[in-house]
């Protein structure tokens, strides 16, 4: 049967059955799988917790205040900015709810309620409210959402919900946990991975590339998590490195979503395993408290390279992770190669076309340049499920420049978007389809060359974005779409002929740089776009840092050295002539 995503616990309950059928199913159903499977469970029933209704007044306050806009009057997840989101508000009345220590299918506990509302839901629009209410008046609000459920009733006591076993963390870490998990684990967490699939939806690499086609269901589309970007989890709870809550997703499934639950399938132990796999290939980063995401690397330091620059990504010049350095040092091999800088990216809503749900949030760039070639390089990275196919609706990725740098004073930048009127800024853009692509075949293991043309402009200001006319500056010397991420390389000479509306790049110097990305499969195009704030960037001197500062260093050591020789010598002397050291130990 076409049974690879089935569990029974799964089932729509409350669309599918009146409430009678389906108490009788939900107590028939699981013993009778488990007498066929000879399964057991280790979970334990309770009734739900009922509403407090002491606390409605003040929740519905709350709510009416804080959630309405999202969630709707009546909480039908369709409040006045509903539309513009994606992942959408949530819809309470059928009292679905992702995020719980229960059963597939089951409502929540109240504390999973309180936890969601004080955590938020990273990924979606859903903030963390515990940054701006009271404890109690979270307290609250959760009761009144519970009262804006129709079709299940947290009072009834029949209303059971069986709390799932998730074990206890095996190895006792508490976080950074990258550092107490053996490799061993993570290497049997892989198997896992393998034997159940979980590549159908998440990937070959777990960027969630592996299914474009998936409902949820309120029939909007979804897909899968990208495992690489923990903190994008709904369930991350402000810890997206614990692999608690990896096990708890597993152990449960998210209510809603295609994405199951395996507790059948694997056991505690392989799901503590499991969760260290999958947490293994989130890099490690700072992760800022308000925004739940990494701390942006504002500074994106180009390193000065020996030589040429190699013109292919897969060069071992290239190669280095994007794990901060700081939490997983870097490999001997790649230790001298630039940082991956991670840039965050935003919807663009402030002028035009505005982007309210943008594909991407997310942008990692690392930079080389060379004295011989003349020329910077670029290599930009970012994650993203699927592309387009649609040439009136290319990906693209654009980086930008102020044009006069030698016109900004002090911190002076152009504005933001296309510059201004007396800031002229010189934007890059690669725009790409990939070869021979098709979203919903199977993944190609050696990915998609991309068919990219180069457009360079000029702008000053949002309605003022002219193509230049003058001989291309800019070029892309190698691109790449494999297992849900784009790579573009690009190539710039630092001088140009065009001093007018070619940005003139010099070395040791910090420049404003900025950059913007286009999902096309989202028909994202001009100003419907992510874009990130101004960064910088600095070509590092030709010589290592390090002979800047270590003749001044290596003074000071002999100095100090020559003072404590002489001293030393003194002394001795001194000692000597006072009889205090024997003649026959000092050396002759
Ligand atoms: C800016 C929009 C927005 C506001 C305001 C907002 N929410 Fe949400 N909320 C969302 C979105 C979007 C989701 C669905 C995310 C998803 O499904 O991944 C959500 C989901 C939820 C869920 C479901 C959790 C689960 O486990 O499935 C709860 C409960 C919730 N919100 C409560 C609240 C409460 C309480 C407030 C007010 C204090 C509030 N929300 C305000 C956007 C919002
Ligand atoms: C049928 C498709 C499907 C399969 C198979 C699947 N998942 Fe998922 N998974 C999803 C979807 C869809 C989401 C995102 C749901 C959302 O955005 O709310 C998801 C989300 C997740 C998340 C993020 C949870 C969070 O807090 O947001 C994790 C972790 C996860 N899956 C792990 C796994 C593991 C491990 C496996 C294999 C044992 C697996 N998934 C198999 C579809 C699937």
């Amino acid at each position: 049967m076409e049974s690879k995503y089935f569990n029974y616990s799964n089932i729509k309950w409350g669309a599918m059955f009146n409430t009678q059928t389906r108490k009788a199913i939900k107590w028939l159903l699981p013993g009778a799988m488990a007498l066929m499977f000879g399964m057991s469970s280790n979970a334990f029933a309770v009734p739900a917790d009922p509403v407090k209704t002491e606390l409605l007044d003040k929740g519905k306050q709350v709510y009416y205040k804080r959630c309405v806009w999202c969630h709707g009057v009546e909480g039908g997840g369709d409040g006045p900015a509903a539309d513009r989101l994606f992942t959408r508000p949530r819809n309470f009345i059928q009292g679905t709810f992702k995020i719980r220590f229960t059963d597939s299918g089951e409502l929540p506990r109240e504390q999973d309620l309180i936890d969601t509302v004080k955590n938020g839901l990273p990924g979606s629009a859903m903030p963390a409210w515990g940054e701006f209410l009271k404890e109690d008046e979270i307290i609250a609000v959760v009761q009144f959402v519970k009262t804006l459920v129709q079709d299940r009733d947290f009072n009834d006591a029949d209303e059971e919900v069986a709390i799932q076993d998730f074990g206890s963390n095996p190895w006792n870490t508490t976080g950074p946990h990258h550092l107490g998990i053996p490799q061993e684990a993570i290497d049997q967490g892989k198997e896992v991975f393998l034997k159940n699939k979980c590549f159908e939806c998440h990937g070959g690499e777990g960027r969630g590339d592996g299914n474009p086609t998936m409902k949820d269901d309120w029939g909007f589309p979804i897909v899968a998590a990208d495992w690489q970007q923990c903190w994008n989890f709904r369930g991350s709870r402000r810890d997206p490195y614990n692999p608690f809550n990896i096990v708890r997703t597993v152990s449960t499934g998210l209510n809603g979503t295609p994405m199951p639950n395996f507790k059948d399938q694997i056991t505690v132990e392989d799901r503590w395993k499991l969760a260290a796999f999958v947490n293994s290939l989130c890099p490690r980063k700072n992760i800022d408290k308000l925004t739940n995401k990494p701390v942006p690397d504002f500074l994106i330091s180009s390193e000065y390279t020996e030589g040429k620059v190699a013109e292919t990504i897969d060069d071992p010049m290239w190669q280095s992770t994007d794990h901060d350095p700081k939490f997983i040092p870097r490999s001997e091999e790649t230790k001298d190669n630039p940082r991956w800088n991670y840039i965050a990216m935003a919807g663009q809503i402030t002028r035009g076309k505005r982007n309210f749900d943008p594909k991407v949030d997310n942008l990692w760039v690392a930079s080389r340049w060379s004295a011989e070639d003349n020329a910077v390089y670029y290599l930009l990275e970012y994650h993203l499920r699927f592309l387009s196919t649609n040439p009136e609706y290319p990906d693209a990725v654009a980086m930008q420049w102020p044009a006069h740098l030698q016109d900004l004073f002090g911190a002076e930048k152009p504005y933001f978007i296309f510059g201004d009127s007396k800031k002229p800024v010189d934007v890059w853009q690669a725009n790409f389809l990939a070869k021979d692509y098709n979203p919903t075949a199977p993944p190609k293991p050696d990915g998609y060359q991309l068919d990219v043309k180069v457009h360079e402009y000029n702008g000053n200001g949002f309605d003022a974005l002219k193509d230049k006319e003058t001989a291309p500056t800019v070029q892309v010397v190698d691109s790449i779409f494999k297992q849900g991420r784009v790579k573009v390389l690009i190539k710039r000479s630092l001088q140009t002929e065009n001093k007018e509306t070619d940005v003139q790049i010099p070395s040791e110097q910090f420049i404003p740089v900025s950059f913007m990305q286009w999902a096309g499969q989202d028909k994202e195009k001009d100003e419907h776009m992510a874009i990130s704030t101004w960064y910088y960037t600095i070509l590092k001197p030709a010589l290592p840092q390090s002979l800047y500062y270590m003749p001044p260093i290596m003074a000071v050591v002999f100095f100090t050295f020559q003072g404590w020789l002489v001293w030393m010598t003194k002394r001795t002397r001194k000692m000597y002539d006072e009889g205090k050291v024997k003649r026959d130990i000092i050396p002759k």
